[in-house]
């Protein structure tokens, strides 16, 4: 497994990051440090919960595109930025493989625990293949993406979603500076739809997504040796009309001090106070395409599934 980001820069960057997000207001941290191994593994449950459709609807896109995606793409690698179980992912290495085109998969993860566990069942699933996980951050390390001809970049989940406008530009100005001609991005894009099933979908019955989103107070208490009490927050979902995103957020019960020792931080909470934990940001055909143009992508096909809920789009660099 290569190591882009080892154990202790990813433990200094959390450091610096939660330091920043918790002294800012509103108070924040950033997204990708609900993923440890248990973190990974909650996504995983959430992914096939009743009112978390993104998933169902990606997949259905795939298998019915993924033999076009194939044979447009003509992929020799396969790279997947914030790959996870990479379970979808398997549609696409199959019909890759069918078109014969396919040599290498490379599962790209912040995640070192589901990345082991995803490249070992590839591994054994697909033995004519040579996977090669990369550990990084997809904001931060792009530049150490192999090099190569004919590769195929996807990036499933709608996790794009989880930047900010500025952080998607520049995150899509960074794909861009790595595709050569002959590569292609694949990029999955939930849409805006009723806010009650959006909401819905971060705010599930069983108490999945609640402890999903807990799991960053448990880190910080692991990682940075913090005292977060998990029962003294809780789970918030809304829907932001304007900025047509859903945020996640922690709500103190009370008022509460945390003590964040490896920071030297002591953070004050009164009754009510919030820490934005994750946007999910949703989004019209029209957006995708001119977010794509701006940073020199050409979408140059967008599926949707039947429903209409979801998008996944082939784009070119131009
Ligand atoms: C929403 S999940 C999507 C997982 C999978 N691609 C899917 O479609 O179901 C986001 C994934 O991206 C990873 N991730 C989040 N932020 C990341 C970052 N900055 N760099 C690399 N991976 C990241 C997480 O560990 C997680 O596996």
């Amino acid at each position: 497994m290569d190591l882009v980001l080892n154990h202790d820069q990813r433990l200094d960057q959390l450091a610096r990051d939660v330091r920043d997000g918790l002294t800012g207001s509103p108070k924040t941290l950033p997204s990708k440090y609900f993923y440890d191994a248990h973190g990974s593994d909650l996504f995983d449950q959430i992914t096939r919960l009743p009112e978390y459709y993104p998933t169902r609807r990606e997949r259905e896109i795939l298998a019915d595109n993924a033999a076009r995606i194939a044979r447009l793409s003509g992929a020799e690698t396969l790279i997947e930025l914030g790959s996870g179980t990479s379970d979808k992912t398997r549609l696409l290495l199959d019909a890759l493989q069918a078109a014969g085109s396919l040599r290498r998969f490379v599962p790209f993860d912040v995640d070192p625990a589901v990345l082991h566990s995803a490249a070992r069942a590839l591994s054994t699933e697909y033995p004519h293949l040579q996977v090669s996980p990369i550990v990084g951050d997809f904001e931060a390390d792009l530049d150490r993406l192999p090099a190569g001809s004919r590769r195929l970049l996807a990036f499933l989940g709608s996790t794009i979603g989880n930047l900010v406008p500025a952080e998607r530009a520049d995150f899509l100005g960074s794909v861009r500076a790595v595709l050569d001609v002959g590569d292609a991005l694949l990029l999955g894009t939930d849409l805006v739809k009723d806010p009650d099933r959006l909401v819905a979908a971060y705010d599930d019955a069983a108490g999945v997504t609640a402890a999903f989103n807990k799991n960053v107070l448990a880190v910080l208490n692991r990682d940075l040796a913090a005292d977060f009490d998990l029962a003294g927050f809780d789970h918030v979902a809304v829907w932001d009309r304007e900025q047509e995103w859903i945020e996640m957020r922690l709500r103190s019960r009370s008022r509460q001090r945390v003590r964040i020792a490896s920071c030297e931080l002591t953070v004050e909470f009164a009754e009510g106070d919030e820490i934005r934990t994750e946007i999910s940001a949703k989004f019209r055909l029209e957006g995708i395409r001119a977010e794509l143009a701006a940073a020199g992508l050409r979408a140059d096909q967008i599926w949707t599934d039947r429903a209409g809920d979801f998008a996944v789009s082939l784009a070119l660099p131009v």
